[in-house]
């Protein structure tokens, strides 16, 4: 579903991503985990087009993305939950929702009733301002307006940032459940890298723009090298 082939992305004369590729498979729950500064956020704003690779190209259903732009891209079928979430937060929960549907040329309401279903909170507080909704509620809400376009594919960056562990367990939970109920493939960014390999398929260690390991969740969560550093020993 997703061939990423060789890419090199600069930030001026920083070199923060050095030639990497990897790939997703339709169904797949895929994870890239990482320190902090490795270019996960990098990696995922240039495959959703908001950075743009020097060399290489990135493959998206089929079509070559490296070039198209970021509305075009959210059109064909990729979401991108960005880091820190990025709701309106002077916008009620509903127009949040409505604002991720822009992309469809015709938004229906059976849409955003599948999404109040999904997140019964949601609808509770369909008419109150994003800004005044918890950080678990404010995830949900980043979630659902990226459901509004209806993506085959979900890129979330670091969704359990700053959650209590008990909303990080409900947001781990809904993931699982986007992608095996929905059929929404997931590429997941984490620094939780514990919660991420459990839920993954398959993992990519990104270290300083270099992609050092890669494998099943479950032979990533039993590496030494893992376990060592990311997992607390
Ligand atoms: N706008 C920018 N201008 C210059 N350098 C940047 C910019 N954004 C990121 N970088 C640098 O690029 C590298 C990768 O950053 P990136 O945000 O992709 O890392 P990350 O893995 O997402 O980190 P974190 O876990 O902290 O979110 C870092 O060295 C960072 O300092
Ligand atoms: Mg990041």
């Amino acid at each position: 579903m997703l061939h990423v082939n060789d890419i090199n992305v600069y930030y001026g004369p920083i070199h923060a991503i050095k030639g990497i590729s990897f790939e997703v498979h339709p169904g797949e729950i895929v994870a890239l985990i990482g320190a902090n500064g490795a270019g996960k956020s990098t990696v995922l704003k240039t495959i959703s087009g908001l950075l743009r690779t020097k060399t290489g190209s990135i493959v998206f259903d089929g079509s070559d993305i490296t070039k198209t732009e970021a509305h075009k891209i959210v059109r064909a079928g990729l979401a991108h939950v960005p880091e820190g979430r990025r709701i309106f937060l002077r916008m009620t929960v509903m127009e949040n929702l409505e604002m991720g549907a822009f992309s469809q040329r015709a938004f229906s309401e059976d849409d955003l009733d599948a999404i109040y279903a999904r997140f019964p909170r949601l609808k509770e507080r369909r008419r109150q301002v994003a800004g005044t909704l918890s950080g678990g509620e404010q995830q949900m809400l980043a979630m659902g307006r990226a459901l509004m376009s209806r993506p085959k594919l979900m890129m979330l960056d670091e969704p359990s940032m700053g959650l209590a562990p008990i909303l990080v367990e409900q947001v781990f939970e809904i993931i699982e459940e986007l992608n095996k109920k929905n059929g929404t493939t997931i590429l997941l960014v984490e620094q939780n890298a514990g919660m991420a390999l459990e839920v993954a398929d398959r993992a990519y260690v990104l270290e300083t723009g270099l992609i050092s390991l890669s494998g099943t969740g479950e032979e990533l969560s039993q590496s030494d090298e893992i376990r060592k550093a990311y997992l607390g020993g």
